[in-house]
Order: structure tokens, then C-alpha cells, then sequence
């Protein structure tokens, strides 16, 4: 069973740092970020931890890589004025709910993730028999949870980790929302709203739970949101309450799926930087106008007046980004006739390819020449993202036991 759903609408993802961005991440990811920071309460982070989980041997590149994916952040629109821009490593919360969590997280549920296995085998040159490879998902569960999004951005092989996220959240609930007297202080509690909100709650709970009706359940949650004048403590004792007789401490979040599919590369295949076939975003000009010009196009079309079929060609995978419909069907019968060329046919993309990454580089180039604007951004973000994942550790610490002697 989800918690919040429909009402909590805090979004958070990251990225490992990977250093350069490619326009795979800018059509997969940030141009979906972009967005989405003017519909909803945004944090963005470097997932910095998260990358020497599989590269502890070589720190040495970690923080040009931070610096750089930064600046393409930046770059791309991401702003640090609508959305919270930081780095893992800069909100040490990250790491005590992480081994917080680690308590309460049977191993199964980690061995059993299908990345764990997968990247090993992907990875053999590398050990990844570790503890921290092992525990990457209970990671990436405090990096969500530590914030109580609602929300999570991601592709669909990260749908798994979210899953592990979601367990643990279900079972930190189950073993520490059961305070003494629960059903007591929530109904205290209800008799806080007034009178009509509370007949309201109660008549939407006994719904939910007598019939199952799930839309009662939405809707008493969106209610409890918008009830101003609740405690936190209440606020989770009446989202657990309309549930069972737990209360909420850590909501599940809901993965958000991109829309984009996969953005093609140079060959056809999926845009990476591991098959050498992406373009970068901070590609000089003439570097893409070469990398478009020399792409592989049908094998069929030879000689310039040989026909081809744009199905078989991966220069079409691109138009299909980048050209309008009615372009592209000038085009296709260009190809289809042998009426153009390949030459003819990639121009207008790479007009458009450098069109779209002008206004990006221009800003890069801005930022990459201000590094302690850069700096400032991060350095801002964390305390403001710290804030937040403090308020939720004091809650955890609270409900772990740990609050003695304070
Ligand atoms: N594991 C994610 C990836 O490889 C990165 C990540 C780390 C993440 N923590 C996260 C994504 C929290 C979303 C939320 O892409
Ligand atoms: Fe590909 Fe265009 Fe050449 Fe046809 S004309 S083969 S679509 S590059």
C-alpha cells in the first residue's frame, strides 16, 4: 500500500557523477528535470557516494566529474533558483540513515536486486564484493527517504531500486510508527481538525477500511495535507491511522517514469559514452558538424545515386529527434529516389543539433569560467537540502530511540 500518493508531490533524483553530459542525457534526463522544477518542490543531487560504490579503487577523477556534470546541470537549465541543487557527500544525513536503514534491511532483499549480480558480471575487472556495493540500494533509500519525496525520476532500471526503497520504507514504518497508546493520540488528534474535518476523516477511514475504497483513501490524505495546524507527530499518526495502526514516518515514494525513449547515438545503437557513439554537450561546433558527417548511413546506398530506405539508417533515428514530420518526409523520398544525398539529408540535422546545444554551451562556457559561482551554487543547495534531512533524522532518531540524553 502507498502512502501519500496524490498528495506528495516533493520530487527528488540524481545522477553518479560521470563527468560530460551527452545529448542522451539531456533528452533521457534534464530536459525532464527542467520541467519539472516548475510543477514541484525539485532536489537534484550528485550522487558522488553512489560512484565509489563501484569505483573506490580511483577516486582520483571524483571531483572534476562532480564539477563537470554540474556545469551541464547548469548548463541544460536546471536552476538553482527552482530546484535544490547539491551533492551527496555534503549532507553526512545521507550517511547515518544509510546505516540507520542498514539495521532493518534483511540481505535477501539486496542480494535478490537484479543490478547487484548484473553489474558484478558487467564489472569483472573489478571487485565488487563489498559491503558498499552490496548496499547500494539501502543508499539510494536514504538519499529518497531522507527527504520524504514523494516522487522519484528515474529510468526503468532503477525501478528495481525503488522497490528495495519502498520495502524499507513499509517495514521502518511497521517497526517504529507502533508508539504506545497510538489509537488513543490519533484520535485526540482527529478531534484537533474541528468538528466537520474530523466526521470528514473518520467517515473517508471507515470507507477505506471497511470497503477498501481507495479514492476515500486519496482523498483523506490530500485533507490531511492542506490541515495547517497538525503537529508532524499528528500528521503521521493520521496518514498511518487511516491505513492501520502504524504511524508514517518515512512516506513510500512512487518512481516517475521518463517519457523519452531511448535517445539513438552515432551508430544506431542507445547514445553512451561506453560505445564511443554520443555526442557531448560541450562539443565544439565543427567536432559534431565531423561526428554527423561521418555517421554511418544505409549500407544499401553506396554510390550517391543508389537508393535507401531511411528504416535502415541510423542518421534517421536522429532526424526523428530533431525534424519536424513534414521535413522529414521530403527527406525520406529524397532517400527513397536517390533524389538527395547523404550529405544533403544530414545538413538540416546538424543545423538543428547545434541550434538546440548554442544556448547550452553559451551557458556552460558562462559557468565554467566562474568556479566559485559553481561552488556557491553546491555549496548552497547542501545547507538547504541539509535543513531538510535533518528535520526528517531527528524524526528517525526519535522513533529509533535514539533521542537520549540530548
Ligand atoms: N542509482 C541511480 C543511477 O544510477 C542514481 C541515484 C542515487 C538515484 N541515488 C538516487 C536516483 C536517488 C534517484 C534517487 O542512476
Ligand atoms: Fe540515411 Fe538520409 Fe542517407 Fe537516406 S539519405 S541513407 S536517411 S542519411
Amino acid at each position: 500500500m502507498s502512502s501519500h500518493q496524490g498528495a506528495n508531490q516533493r520530487v527528488l533524483s540524481g545522477m553518479r557523477p560521470t563527468g560530460r553530459l551527452h545529448l542522451g542525457h539531456y533528452h533521457g534526463v534534464l530536459k525532464n528535470w527542467v520541467e519539472l522544477q516548475h510543477s514541484y518542490e525539485c532536489f537534484f543531487f550528485v550522487a558522488d557516494w553512489h560512484a565509489l560504490t563501484t569505483h573506490y579503487e580511483s577516486p582520483g577523477d571524483l571531483g572534476q566529474h562532480v564539477t563537470d556534470m554540474v556545469i551541464d546541470w547548469l548548463a541544460a537549465g536546471v536552476s538553482p533558483s527552482a530546484s535544490t541543487l547539491f551533492v551527496q557527500s555534503r549532507v553526512p544525513e545521507h550517511a547515518e540513515l544509510h546505516l540507520l536503514l542498514s539495521m532493518i534491511t534483511p540481505l535477501g532483499w539486496l542480494e535478490r536486486v537484479p543490478t547487484y549480480k548484473d553489474q558484478q558480471e558487467q564489472l569483472r575487472e573489478r571487485d565488487l564484493a563489498t559491503y558498499g556495493f552490496l548496499g547500494y540500494p539501502v543508499l539510494q533509500s536514504a538519499d529518497v527517504l531522507a527527504y520524504r519525496a514523494g516522487l522519484v525520476p528515474v529510468g526503468e532500471d532503477q525501478v528495481a531500486h525503488l522497490e528495495v526503497t519502498r520495502e524499507i520504507a513499509r517495514r521502518f514504518n511497521h517497526l517504529y510508527g507502533r508508539e504506545p497508546g497510538f489509537v488513543e493520540k490519533a484520535e485526540l488528534a482527529i478531534d484537533k481538525m474541528g468538528k466537520k474535518t474530523a466526521r470528514r476523516y473518520r467517515d473517508l477511514r471507515k470507507r477505506f477500511q471497511e470497503q477498501g475504497d481507495d479514492e476515500a483513501l486519496a482523498v483523506a490524505r490530500v485533507m490531511l495535507d492542506s490541515q495547517q495546524n497538525l503537529s508532524l507527530g499528528d500528521r503521521e499518526r493520521l496518514f498511518g491511522y487511516l491505513e492501520g495502526g502504524a504511524k508514517i514516518i518515512l512516506p513510500e515514494p512512487q518512481p516517475m517514469l521518463t517519457p523519452m525513449a531511448k535517445m539513438p547515438g552515432l551508430d544506431g545503437r542507445k547514445m553512451s559514452k561506453s560505445y564511443n557513439n554520443a555526442i557531448s554537450l560541450r562539443s565544439e561546433p565543427a567536432q559534431v558538424d565531423q561526428q554527423i558527417r561521418t555517421m554511418p548511413t544505409d549500407p544499401a546506398r553506396v554510390r550517391r545515386t543508389d537508393p535507401g530506405d531511411p528504416s535502415k539508417c541510423p542518421v534517421w533515428a536522429l532526424h526523428e529527434v530533431y525534424t519536424p514530420a513534414s521535413t522529414r518526409e521530403e527527406l525520406a523520398a529524397g532517400c527513397r529516389s536517390a533524389g538527395i544525398g547523404c550529405i544533403d539529408c544530414k545538413r538540416p540535422l546538424i543545423e538543428a543539433v547545434l541550434a538546440e546545444l548554442g544556448p547550452i554551451q553559451e551557458r556552460a562556457r558562462e559557468y565554467a569560467a566562474d568556479p566559485a559561482l559553481v561552488r556557491s551554487i553546491v555549496s548552497e543547495g547542501s545547507e538547504a537540502a541539509r535543513e531538510e534531512a535533518r528535520e526528517t533524522l531527528d524524526e528517525v532518531r526519535r522513533a529509533m530511540g535514539l533521542d537520549y540524553l540530548r
